[in-house]
């Protein structure tokens, strides 16, 4: 399968991540909105307009499948993208709240979710997991983070401050949602924060979990051959890509 993945900027690398660990491709076609990241800042439909047209632009591919790495993405533009796409398209929300719900144990589990600002007002991880019958649950945008990734900073002083300037009035969680591209990276920091039994919910292995389930992948390929697009600076984003991705 040839599938394109589409993220706001560069932090969609991490799921790219999951699916080459996984080799369930054979080849990846990146696309990340440089120009005009973040979106989880933005409106609506600003994110509705700025997800079709990535669509229009993996058009240019015969792909077989779309993987929407952007959670904020995900949350607002899945029904308008599918609805332009020639092909399935699939978004790390919907994987994340089924992976939280095979991740803990009895409906009554703590549930926390960070995302962007636009994430986090669309409630979208919120509906999914009520809907499955969680009601322990908290939302928190927390979009420091997402500059903060940018500037590898992913331990430190900072990092603690900023981590005790969002958290330290909530109760633990039996799992977080680390619903944002970027919050991976930040994931042993997280980790140590909320203590070892707290289930951490990473985008990128979820939708490797969801779409295992959904198909048949009857090969691996090993070495999955990867294109990088960016609507500015390509070589920057390649650069992060072969730091992030050791390739
Ligand atoms: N990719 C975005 C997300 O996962 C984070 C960065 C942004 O705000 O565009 O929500």
């Amino acid at each position: 399968m040839k599938i394109g993945v589409f993220d706001s900027g560069i932090g969609g690398l991490t799921v790219v991540k999951s699916l080459l660990e996984h080799k369930l491709f054979e080849e990846i076609v990146y696309f990340g909105d440089t120009a005009r990241v973040p979106y989880g800042v933005k409106d609506k439909n600003t994110i509705i307009r700025y997800a079709i047209e990535a669509v229009e632009f993996f058009k240019n591919f015969e792909l077989d499948l779309i993987i929407v790495a952007c959670n904020t993405v995900s949350a607002y533009a899945l029904d308008e993208m599918r609805e332009s796409a020639s092909c399935p398209v699939f978004g790390v929300v919907e994987a994340g709240i089924l992976a939280t719900a095979n991740a803990v144990e009895g409906k009554d589990a703590k549930v926390l979710i960070l995302g962007t600002k636009a994430t986090v007002n669309s409630k979208a991880y919120e509906i999914g997991l009520r809907a499955l019958g969680y009601e322990n649950l908290q939302a928190k945008a927390t979009g420091l983070f997402v500059p903060m990734v940018e500037e590898e900073i992913y331990e430190g002083e900072i990092l603690q401050a900023t981590l005790r300037h969002y958290f330290s009035t909530l109760d633990k969680p039996n799992a977080l949602i680390l619903g944002c591209t970027h919050f991976p990276l930040i994931s042993e920091a997280l980790q140590e924060y909320f203590g070892s039994e707290c289930k951490l919910i990473h985008s990128g292995d979820a939708i490797v979990e969801y779409l295992e389930k959904e198909f048949t992948f009857t090969h691996k390929y090993p070495n999955t051959e990867l294109k990088f697009f960016a609507s500015e600076n390509p070589d920057a984003l390649k650069k992060i890509a072969k730091k992030w991705l050791n390739n």
